[in-house]
């Protein structure tokens, strides 16, 4: 059996402070053996930069998976290039860099990290449900798990059971919200709607709540701010056996 630890979307430095603060005493303490850090808030204003993934990894996280933030920082683009970052798999073929999925080599055992982001309320990419079909054709790793960055609960619940006992787990991010819905799909597949977030708990999703406030109240654009304040950390801790990559159990976590 192994454990596999994934963090929800880090937000800002004061996420990615607290992360590095806390991280390396949780995977001692609950004995993890993959990390997985959604990483595509981890900048100071929004996406990824080499600083804020430096820090991801040098705090232990070994895979970084992003969505919709991906390509914000015009200056990080060559970040994708290293075999740490996934980026969602279903952008057009062609004109993105990096990759949607990499093969982690854990010895006697690898593991497959996929990054898909989701088609409803959000940017029209390619269907995320036809591209896992192809890229599950490729892998050959029994151990997989998919980051599904989505806006929509349905989405991501539909794509649990279209995984079902096709991958080891099923992560969904991008609401920064963590659900409590964590279960194992079929006897076979981890899966929880939303793994939530790492940044201020007092916030509106990792950003101050003021300008939130006003672009709803308003309808005007607004500049949002990063929060400060006491921080959260969301996530889950995946049990799954390695020669067969049935999932046996997932438990979440919410430290404050
Ligand atoms: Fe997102």
């Amino acid at each position: 059996m192994k454990r596999l630890l994934f963090i929800g979307d880090v937000v800002g430095k004061a996420g990615c402070e607290f992360l590095a603060e806390k991280l390396s005493g949780i995977k001692h303490d609950n004995n993890i053996d993959i990390t997985i850090v959604n990483g595509e808030n981890s900048a100071q204003g929004n996406g990824i930069t080499h600083a804020s993934a430096d820090m991801l990894i040098r705090a232990g996280a070994d895979i970084i998976t992003t969505g919709n933030h991906a390509f914000r920082r015009k200056e990080a683009m060559d970040i994708f290039e290293e075999e740490y970052m996934v980026r969602p798999a279903n952008y057009p073929e062609g004109g993105c860099v990096g990759s949607g999925y990499r093969i982690l080599d854990m010895g006697a055992y690898s593991v497959a990290v996929i990054n898909l982001m989701g088609t409803a309320l959000m940017e029209p990419l390619d269907n995320p449900f036809t591209k896992i079909d192809e890229i599950l054709e490729d892998i050959d790793t029994p151990n997989i798990f998919v980051d599904f960055h989505a806006e929509a609960t349905s989405e991501k619940k539909a794509m649990g059971h279209y995984l079902t006992s096709r991958v080891s787990g099923v992560f969904g991010t991008h609401t920064h919200v963590q659900t409590a819905d964590e279960c194992i799909l079929g006897g076979h597949t981890a899966y929880i709607t939303d793994v939530g977030m790492v940044g201020p708990e007092h916030s509106c999703l990792g950003v101050e709540v003021e300008p939130v406030i006003n672009m709803f109240r308003f309808r005007m654009p607004v500049r949002f701010l990063e929060a400060s304040g006491k921080c959260i950390i969301c996530g889950t801790i995946t049990q799954f056996d390695e020669k067969s990559g049935k999932s046996h159990k997932m438990e979440r976590i919410f430290i404050r």
